[in-house]
């Protein structure tokens, strides 16, 4: 894995890939979760993302507890293993034994790292404000790392109803972006 600037992390997300999320529970093994809600708050300074991870997850309460965790993208040859990690909870699971995953240790959070995603995020949880009421936490990337060597570099988007779209052409529309080009370099 290749290192990232967290101030491009708003380039990883904005896109609107499905991701998971790791977290490291005082108590069990570390867990995964699949997270398709999620954006891009404020590029930089610092960089900061909106998420939903509600009660309902085994993952709020380690969330709530830690203050940290890291989203992974997964690339399209993960996407069954990505729908399964969604369909069972770290309550009676250890996902990262069940999927296979192979975890790597991240720099800044007691969170792991996924080597088999296409990017990791290292997060802490920076406002919740908005937990309560929204389930909606504010979280600041504080590391990120990259595998652009791997083969499948396709993200996948949930369409809400189990189904998905991948990754296609991408055009480029840099020369009309003539009030942001700080955001083309
Ligand atoms: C495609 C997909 C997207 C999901 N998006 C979210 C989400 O944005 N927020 C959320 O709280 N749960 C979401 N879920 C549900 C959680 O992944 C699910 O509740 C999971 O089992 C939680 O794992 P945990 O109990 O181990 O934390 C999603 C599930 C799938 C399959």
């Amino acid at each position: 894995m290749r290192k990232y600037p967290v101030s491009k992390v708003y380039r990883l997300l904005e896109p609107g890939p499905v991701v998971l999320v790791t977290t490291r529970p005082k108590n069990g093994p570390p867990n995964v979760m699949t997270m398709g809600f999620h954006m891009v708050i404020q590029h930089d300074r610092p960089p900061l993302i909106g998420c939903i991870i509600g009660p309902w997850d085994h993952s709020y309460t380690a969330l709530r507890d830690t203050g940290e965790c890291v989203i992974a993208i997964p690339g399209a040859d993960l996407a069954e293993k990505m729908v399964d990690i969604g369909n069972c909870s770290g309550q009676n699971t250890d996902k990262f034994t069940r999927f296979g995953f192979t975890q790597s240790k991240a720099k800044t959070v007691s969170a792991p790292l996924i080597a088999d995603c296409l990017a990791n995020i290292e997060c802490h949880v920076s406002d919740t404000t908005m937990v309560e009421r929204l389930s909606l936490w504010i979280l600041e990337p504080r590391a990120a790392w990259i595998s652009p060597d791997r083969p499948e570099q396709r993200t996948l988007h949930h369409r809400g109803d189990g189904t998905f779209t991948i990754d296609g052409p991408v055009i480029n529309l840099q020369d009309r972006m003539i009030l942001w080009k700080q955001f083309q370099d």
